[in-house]
């Protein structure tokens, strides 16, 4: 069992990733400034878990906090979560990406450094493949940045590749995510956007909680079998699992390892509608917008290498992914 610290800890993905280490012995402690995350994650982790996990408000780039904490208890790991996301505020404000997402992990890595720890799990994401040239996609695929947000997940790949390289780190396992979804099945911890979210699940999941009005698809007349955009949808149980997977496999082996995280399917914006109908029994009104600038028609993984790898592979379906984010917006709506 190892003890592990994870940046961006109180996250959507941080904090179900924390859930499932604790499930499997490990030891975690969280470090989160809150600038996207709520105060509330860390006792409703107590809740879930009965574990009252170290919680650590430190900015990752302040580099001699992040020394502090790695000072005074010895971590085998990190999984680096933090990090900006939204692909339209990265091209508004790329300074602030380029602040927060590379030298944020500039400083994670300086402070690693210094404290000698050599493993690391850092979450990227699928949008490093670009506009992919076919589908399935596998981690050879060429890579190529088609914004801001996508270009600092590259770099920090590069810089986490080359430390590696150099013998500074000896360990890494770049993951790359295809879209995350759903919440732990207590309904206690879930996506939490600010603002209007960008993303179609939850701004489905409030549509169907009457907080808008009707979500509008982007685009009917793609190149797929309904026109509408095609995505790989994972649970983020399944993704957190995978995370306690490649931290396992990182404790015993050496080198970097780009890893695609996804089912292997991809589903249509009209068919994840329809199962959220379904599921939910909630009708969502929709109507046809314009193709969103950047848009792929299809996007998803050959996850082959995450199965001989890390032994991993996603398990939950479609119905789990809709019930369950529906149930994290149904109580936290209340809650607000
Ligand atoms: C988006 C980002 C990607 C990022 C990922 C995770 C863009 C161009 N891409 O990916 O860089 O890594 O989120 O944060 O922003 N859709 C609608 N209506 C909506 C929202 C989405 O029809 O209101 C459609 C999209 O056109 C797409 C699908 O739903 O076909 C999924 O969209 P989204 O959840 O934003 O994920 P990605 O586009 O894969």
């Amino acid at each position: 069992m190892a003890r592990i610290l994870l940046t961006g800890g109180a996250g959507f993905i941080g904090s179900h990733t924390a859930v499932a280490l604790l499930a499997r012995g490990h030891e975690v402690a969280l470090l989160d400034n809150f600038s996207n995350a709520s105060r509330s994650v860390p006792p409703r982790l107590k809740e879930i878990t009965r574990v009252d996990c170290p919680v650590h408000e430190v900015d990752i780039r302040d580099t001699e906090a992040v020394r502090q904490i790695f000072a005074a208890a010895a971590f085998e790991a990190v999984i680096h979560f933090a990090a900006l996301k939204a692909v339209g505020e990265s091209e508004a404000n790329p300074l602030l990406y380029f602040d927060v997402n590379v030298a944020g992990t500039l400083s994670l890595l300086t402070a690693m450094r210094h404290a000698g720890i050599g493993r690391i799990v850092f979450s990227s994401s699928a949008t490093v493949y670009g506009a992919p040239e076919h589908c399935p996609i596998a981690e050879i695929a060429p890579l190529h940045a088609t914004n801001i947000y996508g270009r600092t997940k590259l770099i920090m790949e590069d810089m986490i590749g080359d430390l590696v390289r150099t013998g500074i780190l000896s360990t890494a396992f770049l993951l790359r995510y295809f879209n995350p979804v759903g919440a732990h099945p207590s309904g206690l911890i879930g996506e939490a956007p600010c603002g209007v979210p960008t993303n179609l699940m939850p701004y489905l999941c409030q549509v169907a909680a009457r907080q808008r009005d009707c979500l509008t698809i982007f685009g009917n007349d793609y190149p797929t079998p309904d026109g509408t955009g095609i995505r790989d949808y994972l649970h983020v149980m399944d993704l957190a699992e995978a995370h306690c997977a490649a931290v396992e496999v990182a404790l015993g082996t050496h080198g970097t390892h780009a890893v695609n995280l996804g089912t292997g399917t991809g589903h249509s914006v009209m068919e994840l509608l329809h199962a959220f109908e379904n599921t939910t029994g909630i009708e969502i009104p929709y109507k046809i917008g314009a193709r969103r600038p950047g848009d792929a028609p299809s996007c998803y993984a050959d996850p082959a290498l995450a199965k001989t790898m890390l032994g991993w592979t996603a398990k939950r379906t479609l119905v789990d992914m809709c019930r369950d984010s529906w149930r994290w917006q149904f109580l936290s709506a209340k809650v607000k």
